[in-house]
């Protein structure tokens, strides 16, 4: 198991001997000279497993294992103690470092207790992808969602599907309407018979008629054989209408007719064909608007949405952000032979954080962009939107200024303190007591922003 392994002691010589014998079991090993350095590391880049002393100048180790299991959390982490300190080593163990190993080492030991560390590790992250939540009650027909909309809608679908009763799919595109018109044809008894999909907005307006419907030999120049349409081909299953919107209103004249008398007309036909088709129809655009604007015929609706169903934006349930991931990660590791295990915190959180304008679909390819580019168990990270978080407002109201009160410079100079106070707080808040990406954010170094955080009395509100 090659592992990157950071060893953070201010002590040269322990450094040395860690990362030769270290180096000797395949590991590729980093050192640190103290806590600060071995945070702004640790920041920078991945590691698997960090090996600390406890007693270091500045952050100590137990400071920084704290810091591990805050920005870092599931990093395993195995404290160095002289021997004499086992109470605090007893401390750490229950603080959630990996293990502790005793000065002076016993090397035999020492690979145990990295090897045992990194087996740890490596199977928390496999339980990432392994441990089943994409269990009964949340991924349903292929669609996967736990939020309480996404149940709603499983519910929906599971009570109508198998009814002939029209279905109108409201949703933003890419939030899933073709899925759930192919779950419902797949939980009815329709499900041997086809499930035909017509795009209303691709095919031209002149077309149309003979795509729906079919045509007879004749029927217009370049109809040299009769050709039935997408309503007969789904004699028995199920008409998926997508972009209903986009229907002129010739047509959506004779869909009424077809609905409602459950026979259609070819074009150049002379008798009417029985046809029983189940339809479903799906639309991006606000149909009621277009109702009210009269661009769609209000009739015409309400026979295509006895059942509406909308299908939330994902940016309204980011909640299910977390299993969409890991489905597709899984998915795509299939496809594309390759082995992403790791998502880690920073990356989900930018996942989590985006709008989604594009919904799963977008989540979807980028998903499937960060497994095909991605180096060995990490996801490339490269491919992840930039979210960029929502600007903070500038300054409060000040009160007014009092001359005698306070002097001009102290009035500055409160004031001042208080905006940056306030910025840093709010900073903070916004990600989640993250103090690297705070830092980053304000573009302070690390060490500032730690530096100002105890000058305002901000460490105990981020648990810093
Ligand atoms: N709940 C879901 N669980 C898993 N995958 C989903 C889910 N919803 C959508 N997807 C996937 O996201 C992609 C987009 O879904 P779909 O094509 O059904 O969206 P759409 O609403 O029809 O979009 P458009 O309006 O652009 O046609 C598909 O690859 C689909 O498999
Ligand atoms: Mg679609």
């Amino acid at each position: 198991m090659r592992a990157r392994v950071l060893v953070v002691d201010d002590e040269p010589s322990i450094r040395t001997v860690l990362k030769a014998h270290l180096s000797r079991d395949g590991h590729e090993v980093t050192t640190a000279t103290d806590g600060a350095d071995a945070v702004g590391m640790l920041g920078a880049s991945p590691y698997d497993l960090v090996i600390s002393d406890l007693k270091m100048p500045g952050l100590s180790g137990l400071e920084l294992l704290a810091w591990c299991i805050r920005e870092q959390p599931g990093l395993p982490v195995i404290l160095i103690t002289a021997h004499g300190t086992v109470d605090t080593a007893v401390e750490a163990l229950k603080l959630g470092a990996q293990d502790f190993i005793t000065k002076p080492f016993d090397l035999d030991e020492l690979k145990q207790a990295v090897d045992k560390a990194l087996r740890v590790e490596r199977a928390r992250r496999r339980n990432w992808l392994d441990d089943s939540m994409l269990g009964r009650d949340i991924g349903r027909f292929d669609l996967i969602g736990r939020t309480p909309s996404m149940q709603k809608v499983f519910s929906l679908v599971e009570r109508v599907a198998d009814s002939p009763t029209t279905v109108l799919l409201v949703g933003e595109s890419g939030t899933g309407k073709e899925l759930v018109a192919r779950a419902l044809h797949e939980q009815s008894s329709r499900k041997n018979a086809p499930f035909i999909t017509v795009n209303c907005g691709a095919i031209p307006e002149a077309l149309f008629e003979s795509e729906l419907f079919g045509h007879e030999k004749g029927a217009f120049t370049g109809a040299a054989s009769a050709k039935p349409g997408k309503f007969e081909l789904a004699d028995g299953g199920t008409l998926f209408l997508d972009e209903i919107g986009e229907l002129g209103r010739d047509l959506q004249v004779k869909l009424l007719r077809a609905l409602q008398e459950r026979t259609i007309d070819r074009v150049g036909g002379t008798r009417p064909i029985k046809v029983d088709v189940r339809v479903v129809s799906a639309t991006n655009v606000d149909l009621q608007a277009l109702v009210a604007s009269g661009a769609f015929r209000e009739d015409l609706y309400y026979r295509l949405a006895v059942v509406p169903i909308r299908l939330p934006p994902l940016r309204e349930r980011r909640d299910d952000i977390p299993i969409l991931v890991r489905h597709f990660v899984l998915r795509f590791n299939e496809r594309l032979g390759k082995s992403v295990s790791v998502v880690d915190d920073a990356m989900m959180s930018r996942l989590t954080e985006w709008h989604w304008p594009g919904n799963i679909r977008e989540l979807e390819n980028t998903v499937e962009r960060g497994v095909l580019l991605a180096d060995g168990e990490n996801m490339a990270e490269d491919v992840l939107p930039e979210v960029e978080p929502a600007p903070l407002a500038g300054s409060p109201a000040l009160p007014p200024f009092e001359p005698g009160e306070i002097g001009l410079k102290d009035y500055v100079r409160v004031h001042t303190a208080k905006l940056e106070r306030d910025l840093i707080l709010r900073s903070l808040e916004q990600e989640s007591g993250n103090v690297t990406r705070t830092a980053r954010r304000l573009d302070i170094s690390r060490k500032a922003l730690q530096l100002k955080m105890k000058e305002y009395g901000l460490r105990d509100e981020v648990g810093e």
